[in-house]
């Protein structure tokens, strides 16, 4: 028998606040045709005054608890991955924790930016293999809105906030591809490309700092580093990409969703596409895709799912699971 960590709730918080692509003609050099044919974003939704990373991802884990028909009674471990906590210290994670009512139980960040849904997934699954803990809030949560330069066109058209959650939970399998749950992940980062995508400020410059990114670089590496840790994931899976139900990608632009699915030899309709509405939002975009997924109808108990995502390091990687 092998403990594996299944997924058994899902849920996501989108902020009240859309803002259509439109908006940004009145401001900067741009047009709703450029954003949506170079990202194939539509509109993202932007965090209130005073709403901050930790209120989303409560809300989120919120969502996910009450799909899992769980309580925080029965949660041992929070993780959050963001690039955009409330503050530099404590992590969002205990914010999270006391928000939710949980004195128990251990809560930490994990900040791999965009792929640190990715990140936040693998470390929660060895807690759960390792029996350090039987049941995971895995969150991603961000507000990226707050380190956008507005007068930058390239960036700031391109992100948005959000946040989702998994609630994990330790359950028997038979050690085959054929379990629920966490098959494999596939983890990278290569810190030569620091200057790729990087904020410009942080603790120890004393500055918040705006993001600052060439993104046709990204791009360049985006396609192929993606569909190699998703290639790798399903190979350590003992799984092909013939098997795979759903791709959930980090939803950064639908050109790379769409050139990563191709490289993988996957259709189109294999894949959770959500950029149109969110946006970027980083650490928050994989689970969000996942609980709107499942809220389609999409994703279903059985389904194998295949998670990529590349951001700032560059760090990237890949999750497979059984739904
Ligand atoms: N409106 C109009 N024109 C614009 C805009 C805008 N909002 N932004 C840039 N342009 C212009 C540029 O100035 C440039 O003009 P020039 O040719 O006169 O110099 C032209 O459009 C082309 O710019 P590129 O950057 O080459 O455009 P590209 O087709 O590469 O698309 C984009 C840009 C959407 C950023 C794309 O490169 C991309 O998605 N990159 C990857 C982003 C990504 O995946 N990031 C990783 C995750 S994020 C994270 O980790 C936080």
């Amino acid at each position: 028998m092998t403990r594996r960590a299944v997924v058994i709730g899902a849920g996501h918080y989108l902020p009240e606040r859309i803002v259509e692509n439109a908006e940004f003609e009145a401001t900067l050099d741009t047009s709703d045709e450029w954003i949506r044919s170079r990202s194939g974003i539509e509109r993202r939704h932007f965090a209130a005054e005073g709403e901050t990373t930790s209120n989303m991802a409560t809300r989120a884990a919120e969502a996910a608890l009450k799909a899992a028909g769980r309580t925080v009674e029965d949660v041992d471990a929070i993780v959050v991955a963001t690039s955009t906590a409330d503050l530099t210290f404590p992590s969002a994670a205990t914010m999270v924790q006391s928000q939710l009512g949980m004195t128990r139980g251990f809560a930490f960040d994990v900040q791999a930016v965009c792929a640190g849904f990715v990140y936040a997934l693998a470390n929660a699954n060895a807690l759960i293999a390792s029996g350090q803990a039987d049941r995971v809030l895995v969150i991603g949560a961000e507000t990226f809105s707050r380190i956008m330069d507005w007068t930058d066109r390239s960036t700031c058209v391109l992100f948005g906030d959000g946040a989702g959650a998994l609630l994990l939970e330790a359950q028997e399998g038979a050690g085959t591809s054929e379990d629920r749950g966490i098959l494999a992940t596939d983890l990278n980062s290569d810190g030569r490309y620091k200057d790729l995508l990087y904020v410009d400020g942080g603790v120890s410059t004393q500055s918040t700092g705006y993001l600052r990114m060439q993104g046709n670089q990204v791009f360049r590496h985006a396609v192929e580093k993606l569909a190699s840790t998703a290639t790798t994931a399903l190979t350590r899976a003992g799984v092909s990409s013939e098997d795979v139900d759903w791709i959930v990608p980090h939803q950064a632009n639908i050109r790379i969703i769409q050139g990563t699915a191709k490289k993988m030899g996957l259709p189109m309709d294999k894949v959770v596409v959500t950029v149109q509405d969110h946006g970027n939002t980083s650490a928050a975009s994989i689970p969000l895709a996942l609980s709107v997924g499942v809220e389609r109808g999409q994703i279903k108990p059985g389904d194998l799912v295949v998670t990529e995502a590349i951001g700032g390091g560059l760090a990237w990687g890949a999750v497979v699971l059984r739904w």
